[in-house]
């Protein structure tokens, strides 16, 4: 049976299905199990998910290979170049799931802030005694800097929820380019690492894990950071050292971590769960129904568009 497009998932909503009733051929099977692996060698293009990494052996194995396409804004799973050195279309998602994930930098910036993962697992417990003038107490945000790395939608848009919370945003951006960030509630500055990382009561890291970006909150950086600051993370795990924050979070030095990615994932730090002031989620920050089934649309729009017969 010949394979055109091989996906490990039917994605959320119809665009896949309907992209296969445009392309025959279409072929459902989980990532890396026999079915797939013998598909490989006819595809065209792939669906994968984050979670899936493509090598340079799989473009090998695959030399009718026009397009990967995968669910998610992040590409490190990919290999960028050899795609390009191809011929092979990547296609991602793009503008789709800017304010899902903004939403759940915010929701991670409240639920550590306002201890409200602690305060629930207090209530279930049935150990709460009551109210008290200093339980549970977290920082307020009102007034304070918050570091955006990343000055792209996703960081404009978490700016955005910050400037409504009355912290002012500053950003750090890769290119390292000058002048102020017109966020869409305001403009913001884009500071070198050096100047934002001590103004940052709250740090947000909304940039690609690129080999640039990999391993740059450092334990040294991260010690910038003023005492008892908060780390939130919707980007990637390979960003941050998470053995230095987790030191840091043990010694009191921080004040707390939110996170959605980890270096690694699904696999996480031991030290993870035990560490204290850290709320961790399974890297939820497209889901909702919207912006998975738009994700699914505009991946099947590229992949037709890579797949259709003028290329
Ligand atoms: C992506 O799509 O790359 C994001 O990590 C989703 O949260």
């Amino acid at each position: 049976m010949s394979t055109r497009i091989l996906s490990t998932s039917p994605l959320v909503g119809p665009a896949l299905a309907e992209l296969g009733a445009r392309f025959p051929d279409l072929r459902l099977a989980a990532f890396r199990s026999p079915e797939w692996n013998a598909a490989l060698p006819e595809a065209e293009a792939l669906v994968v998910m984050l979670s899936e990494p493509i090598t340079e052996a799989d473009l090998d194995a695959a030399p009718k290979l026009k397009a990967i396409g995968t669910y998610s804004v992040g590409v490190n799973h990919l290999p960028g170049k050899a795609c390009q050195a191809r011929g092979i279309a990547v296609v991602n998602t793009p503008g789709v799931l800017t304010d899902a994930t903004a939403d759940i930098a915010l929701a991670l910036l409240m639920a550590v802030t306002r201890r409200v993962a602690e305060g629930e697992a207090l209530v279930r417990s049935g150990q709460w005694q009551g109210w008290a003038p200093d339980q549970l107490l977290g920082p307020g945000l009102a007034g304070k800097f918050c570091g955006i790395l990343g000055s792209g939608p996703i960081g404009q848009a978490f700016a955005r929820r910050a400037q409504a919370l009355g912290m002012t945003p500053l950003f750090w951006d890769r290119e390292g380019r000058g002048g102020d960030v017109d966020y869409g509630a305001g403009g913001a500055p884009r500071l070198p690492l050096a100047d934002l990382l001590p103004r940052s009561a709250v740090l947000s890291l909304h940039c690609p894990l690129t080999d640039q970006t990999r391993g740059m909150l450092g334990r040294a950086a991260l010690e910038q950071l003023p005492e008892g600051a908060v780390i939130i993370n919707t980007a990637r795990g390979g960003i941050m050292d998470e053995n230095a924050a987790i030191d840091l979070l043990e010694s009191g030095r921080l004040g707390g971590v939110g996170l959605d990615v980890y270096e690694g994932e699904p696999r996480i730090n031991p030290r993870w769960p035990k560490a204290p002031r850290a709320v961790l989620l399974p890297h939820l920050g497209s889901a909702t129904v919207e912006t998975r089934e738009a994700m699914a649309h505009l991946l099947c729009e590229g992949l037709a568009a890579a797949l259709a017969p003028s290329r």
